[in-house]
């Protein structure tokens, strides 16, 4: 695979809604980076898996991942808590991993030449996918204090779901995240942590966009 030379990437992991994909978006467009959002990825596949049901199978998640594009992914289709589920089920599954791989590297890597680099968050991006980031991220929050985040997003949008719920569902997903056997979402030694549970959105994102300037500073890129 090509590989852009001195480009910055920035990589992040985080449980669900910590605000990992806020911040990603704000350094994005500070930094003039390329942003993938990879939970979108398995969040298409879970989609996929529950409107093709028995239909459903490694061969056409392959046919589907071979021509998808970043635009393929802001669909709102993919924003509900069932979606999100089922994305955390799929995302179990190594073959699938597998076949999400190439996409996210080529993103990770080889950004279209107007970005200066990339940025790409999700639970393995750390660890696996962007295992040489310039920089890397453990973005969390309380379990409680995500889930509140999460309810008042579907509730600005109408969704129909319980604060009760969204809690279940996110301690599942974390359950599930975290103990699985490939790709599991975990903290890097390498990787800065950052918790958000006290900080409105621009204090983290002054908070990180120090500690980038820094790192940018040390490296001689500005
Ligand atoms: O980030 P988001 O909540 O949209 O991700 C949905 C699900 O996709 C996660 O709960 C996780 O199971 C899976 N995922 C993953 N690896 C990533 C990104 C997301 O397994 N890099």
């Amino acid at each position: 695979m090509k590989k852009r030379k001195n480009i910055i990437t920035i990589a992040i992991d985080s449980p669900a809604a910590a605000g990992a994909g806020t911040q990603a978006k704000k350094i994005a467009n500070e930094y003039n980076l390329l942003y993938l959002d990879t939970g979108k990825i398995y969040r298409y596949i879970g989609k996929l898996k529950l409107d093709e049901k028995e239909k459903f199978s490694n061969k056409l998640v392959k046919k589907k991942i071979d021509k998808i594009k970043i635009s393929d992914l802001s669909k709102k289709n993919l924003i509900s808590d069932k979606v999100a589920t089922s994305a955390s089920l799929i995302a179990k599954n190594k073959s699938i991993r597998k076949i999400v791989k190439n996409f996210q590297f080529n993103c990770a890597y080889n950004p279209p030449k107007k970005f200066s680099g990339s940025i790409l968050d999700g639970r393995d991006i750390t660890s696996v996918i962007m295992k040489e980031a310039t920089m890397k991220f453990y973005i969390t929050a309380n379990i409680k204090v995500r889930a509140k985040r999460r309810y008042l997003e579907f509730k600005k949008i109408n969704k129909k779901i319980s604060y009760k719920e969204v809690l279940k569902s996110l301690k599942n997903r974390d359950y599930l995240d975290k103990n699985r056997k490939y790709s599991p979402l975990k903290k890097t030694k390498d990787s800065i942590l950052i918790n958000t549970s006290k900080l409105s959105k621009k204090a983290c994102f002054n908070k990180i966009k120090a500690l980038i300037d820094k790192k940018l500073k040390l490296n001689g890129s500005i």
